[in-house]
């Protein structure tokens, strides 16, 4: 893959690009222009999810791209996610279809159990996201384990390239890694200075998979229902971050997005804006210092801005 900024090479052996664009809320055509545009500043990898709903969209905008001769299929690195739904093992690949027939693509880069929580097949994603009092009738209780096995027949179909999880926490991994027979290549979790998870960096790092961080930037858009309902402060806007990104004449986001590829991170800001999309991406030509990284590491208060408080009820609810 002819990848541009920095690659690790998963435990699957495929090289995924560090920094990927994020595609979560924003409209059909936001996506469309935001794929072009990030892969005219070098972006090669793309995240989405079928619960995101735009699946088409970036698919159009990969096509679009090859069309033109900018890259090749096997250039871009394509993930997308299992929707709650579909945790029973014989749903996966109904899921996985319907997923590549949306994004228009033979293959996913990277296939990932979106969350550990599940809900029943044929639950819509309105009523999976609606405050409800009884959302526990929708609850559905399928053993990580089953899917996984769901998800690594896909490999051996060739329909993904690799697989891994989001969403999980350290003991739902170890449960996976002592049943599979295809390890977990990545797990996707927010991760950010004030959410630092330290213990779970060290555990995937020890087990060889990657981790990416999503809400990278503090999410500032999350819905109202994502957020933990206690005052937030916003990362962005931390007097240290802010300082740091003076010092090195940055800005505070392309500082939080080094962070990541300082630690050795996967990172997947989401913007529909041209300049901030080409701005995060513009991060190769520096790396923070081990003490501006130690200062920002200090800013630990487990803050979980998005979904802290989804799915509490749930047997798997993983925080
Ligand atoms: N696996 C999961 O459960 C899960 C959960 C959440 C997110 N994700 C993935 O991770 C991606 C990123 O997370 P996120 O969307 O929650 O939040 P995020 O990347 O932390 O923040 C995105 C927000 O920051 C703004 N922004 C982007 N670059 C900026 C910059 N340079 N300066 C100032 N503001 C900037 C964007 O605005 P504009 O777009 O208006 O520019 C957008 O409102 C998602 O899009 C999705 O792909 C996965």
């Amino acid at each position: 893959m002819a990848a541009a900024g920095p690659t690790a090479v998963l435990s699957s052996g495929k090289t995924m690009p560090l920094l990927g664009l994020g595609t979560w809320q924003s409209t059909s055509e936001q996506v469309i222009n935001a794929v072009k545009t990030a892969i005219d500043a070098g972006y090669r990898h793309i995240d989405t999810a079928w619960v995101y709903g735009n699946e088409k969209d970036v698919g159009q905008a990969i096509k679009e791209k090859i069309a033109e001769g900018k890259m090749k299929r096997e250039d871009v690195f394509v993930t997308t996610k299992l929707f709650y739904t579909f945790h029973r093992p014989e749903r996966v690949r109904e899921a996985m279809l319907k997923s590549i027939g949306r994004l228009g693509l033979d293959y996913v880069d990277l296939y990932l159990i979106h969350n550990p929580q599940c809900f029943k097949y044929g639950t819509s994603p309105a009523e999976v996201f609606k405050p409800s009092a009884d959302l526990e009738r929708l609850f559905d209780d399928v053993d990580h384990v089953d899917t996984w096995k769901a998800m690594e027949s896909l490999v051996d179909e060739g329909l993904a390239k690799s697989i891994g999880v989001s969403n999980f926490n350290s003991q739902q991994l170890e449960r996976l890694l002592q049943n599979c027979r295809i390890k977990p290549a990545v797990n996707q979790v927010e991760l950010h200075p004030y959410l630092a998870q330290q213990d779970l960096v060290d555990f995937c790092k020890k087990n060889n998979i990657l981790l990416t961080a999503f809400s990278a930037l503090g999410a500032p858009a999350r819905p109202k229902s994502f957020a933990s309902g206690e005052e937030e402060p916003v990362l962005m806007e931390d007097p240290s971050v802010v300082a740091i990104a003076k010092k090195y004449g940055k800005s505070s986001a392309q500082v939080l997005l080094r962070y990541h590829l300082d630690r050795g991170v996967s990172a997947i800001p989401k913007s529909v804006t041209p300049s901030r999309i080409q701005a995060n991406f513009d991060i190769m030509n520096f790396s923070l210092s081990k003490e501006d990284l130690a200062s920002l590491g200090q800013l630990d208060r487990k803050l979980r801005y998005v979904g802290a408080n989804l799915f509490v009820k749930h047997k798997f609810f993983p925080f």
